[in-house]
């Protein structure tokens, strides 16, 4: 057992967690744990570009960008957040342009920027290029970028090292996590002023989904077990673009210089629902366009796909602002974007709910937003909310640069005011004895077994369409999976990169994640963003302009509302 002391852990080292960290460094002793190499973080997937109002290429205004912001996100986001959200991201772009970031340019010499969903002029009037871009390698710039300011400012990194606990006082301080060390098995206990949580999101509890393997919300349902609530969970975003079966991302900068999504019939179907956005309407919207599409026999060959039609673009856009997906077509499917449509569906993208965080990215424990004093969470594991219902494309990256920096710089302030906290009495205890019952367990469930029954059923259930039903079955489906997964075991034994065994504890995390999905689901009786309930078609602000913060509480849960802020914006009927 070893034993570590810091100012600060920030547990993941995507754009979130590095932004955080380059705050901190050479002024507090931090510690950066993460499960990947750094640069193998998710945020490295992310495609199409950072969007701020610098009005390069055309008027832009950061009110702009909040509004379109609180419209995307069918007004559940909170307002001031959004702001926040708008105005910082103008600096922060710049800020890493100024680290180095290599963004495409303007022929003057400016970054570009580029068209996305649901961003807009002049306060919806149709679209604007607002997207600061780097080919389709935004996210990869991005975190090469941070790594290398971490690496320049000396952060202490635990790579391979996988979050197993998050440890707190009996006064509900946070003080501190315990993580597995991957190369030996050894467990750490990393006692620490603050801890940020920038572990990222859970979208691996689907079938079909653009996350990454690492995408098991680790974190999220961590704190989960230690008792914060998690808000807005039944919101999850399904990307329209996906490859087919595969589920790959095929970004929608492909929409945004121009491509289209056609029809089996060849319809560019899109103007018929949103004329004008059209194939720029929000994700959610789209991704319920090409739903209906399908079920109304309108697929390609009647079936379950549609295609993004590239083709009409000159060559040289493909190859210069496309390049990676246009690839991933070809490699994957066997398909030339340039001369054929490319086969897409609709893939689980983006968790728009996790811990509950105020401006300065510390969790909040209920409706009032009583701090959990010394932790913070920032990134797509924290839910602040910026995304409401349903995010725009490239928010996810503005939202970590701008609250990653914002939690960074908060953290800097807690250590400087308040003493390191006693750790509990065995603080490893917890997670010492989860790996040695599943170390000891000769004969059990198969994790893979039961992580393929929680995939399809999320599909099948409680994704781009939803109803009672289907959700009171996945719910039970899932409580079912809950209690196999109690008596799983796992055949590999060893200390070194035992990956039988972290496959085993994500698994256990997808599914406290995968639970919140479905009860917040079946409660929200409404229709909003993301989450739409065929059973419940409208949208009811009078019951459910409220984010929902769910707790387990005797073997059930409790499921309490937190009011929106509005600010400027008045909720209004969402057209496109
Ligand atoms: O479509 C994309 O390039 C994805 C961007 C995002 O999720 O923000």
């Amino acid at each position: 057992m070893a034993y570590h002391r810091y100012d600060a852990v920030i547990v993941g080292a995507g754009g979130a967690g590095l932004m955080a960290a380059i705050q901190m460094a050479g002024k507090a002793n931090i510690a950066v744990v993460s499960k990947l190499y750094p640069p193998r973080s998710h945020t490295g997937a992310a495609q199409g570009g950072i969007s701020a109002a610098l009005g390069n290429t055309e008027e832009d205004h950061w009110q702009w960008h909040m509004f379109d912001t609180v419209k995307g996100g069918d007004y559940l986001v909170d307002q001031d957040s959004a702001e926040v959200l708008a105005r910082e991201a103008i600096d922060a772009v710049l800020e890493l342009e100024h680290m180095g970031l290599p963004f495409n340019r303007t022929p003057d010499g400016r970054i570009d920027q580029r068209r996305f969903g649901g961003h807009s002029r002049n306060f919806g009037e149709g679209p604007v290029r607002r997207a600061c871009y780097a080919a389709d390698r935004t996210g990869h710039m991005i975190i090469q970028t941070l790594y290398q300011q971490g690496i320049k400012h000396n952060v202490n990194f635990f790579d391979e090292f996988h979050l197993l606990d998050i440890l707190f006082t009996d006064d509900g301080e946070c003080c501190g996590v315990i993580a597995y060390e991957i190369k030996t098995g050894e467990l750490h206990t990393i006692h620490a002023k603050t801890v940020l949580i920038a572990s990222g999101g859970y979208g691996r509890v689907y079938k079909i989904t653009s996350n990454a393997i690492a995408g098991t919300g680790d974190g999220v349902a961590l704190a989960y077990r230690r008792g914060i609530p998690l808000m807005d969970m039944e919101f999850y975003q399904f990307h329209p673009t996906g490859l087919y079966k595969l589920g790959i991302l095929v970004s929608e900068a492909a929409r945004g210089e121009g491509g289209i999504v056609v029809n089996g019939e060849g319809e560019a179907f899109a103007a018929r629902y949103a004329p004008t956005m059209k194939d720029l309407a929000p994700r959610d919207m789209m991704s319920r366009f090409i739903y209906q599409e399908v079920k109304e026999g309108r697929g390609i060959d009647g079936k379950d796909y549609v295609l993004l039609d590239v083709s009409h673009l000159p060559p040289e856009v493909i190859d210069e602002k496309l390049p990676d997906v246009t690839d991933f077509a070809r490699v994957y499917l066997g398909v030339e974007p340039k001369n054929e449509g490319i086969p897409i569906q609709p893939t689980a993208h983006y968790a728009m709910g996790g811990l509950p965080t105020n401006n300065n990215a510390q969790v909040i424990l209920d409706p009032a937003g009583t701090v959990v004093p010394g932790f913070y969470s920032a990134g797509e594991s924290a839910c602040v909310s910026v995304h409401g219902a349903n995010r725009l494309g490239t928010n996810s990256l503005v939202d970590l640069v701008v609250f990653g920096r914002r939690a960074g710089r908060h953290m800097l302030e807690e250590i400087q005011s308040r003493e390191l906290a006693e750790l509990p009495a065995n603080p490893e205890e917890t997670a010492a004895k989860e790996i040695a019952d599943l170390l000891n367990r000769d004969k059990g469930e198969r994790v893979a077994d039961i992580r393929k029954a929680m995939q399809e059923v999320m599909m099948d259930k409680v994704s781009v369409v939803r109803n009672e039903t289907g959700l009171l079955e996945a719910q039970k489906e899932i409580a079912d999976l809950q209690e196999a997964y109690r008596h799983i075991a796992i055949q590999d034994k060893g200390k070194r990169y035992n990956t039988d065994l972290l496959e085993a504890l994500e698994l256990g995390c997808m599914l406290d994640c995968a639970e919140t999905i479905v009860h917040g689901s079946l409660v929200r009786e409404e229709s909003r963003g993301a989450h739409y309930r065929e059973d419940f078609e409208a949208r009811d602000d009078a019951n459910w302009l409220a984010h929902s913060m769910i707790s387990r509480k005797d073997r059930g849960f409790e499921v309490q509302k937190k009011p929106v802020k509005i600010t400027i914006f008045e909720p209004k009927e969402r057209k496109y």
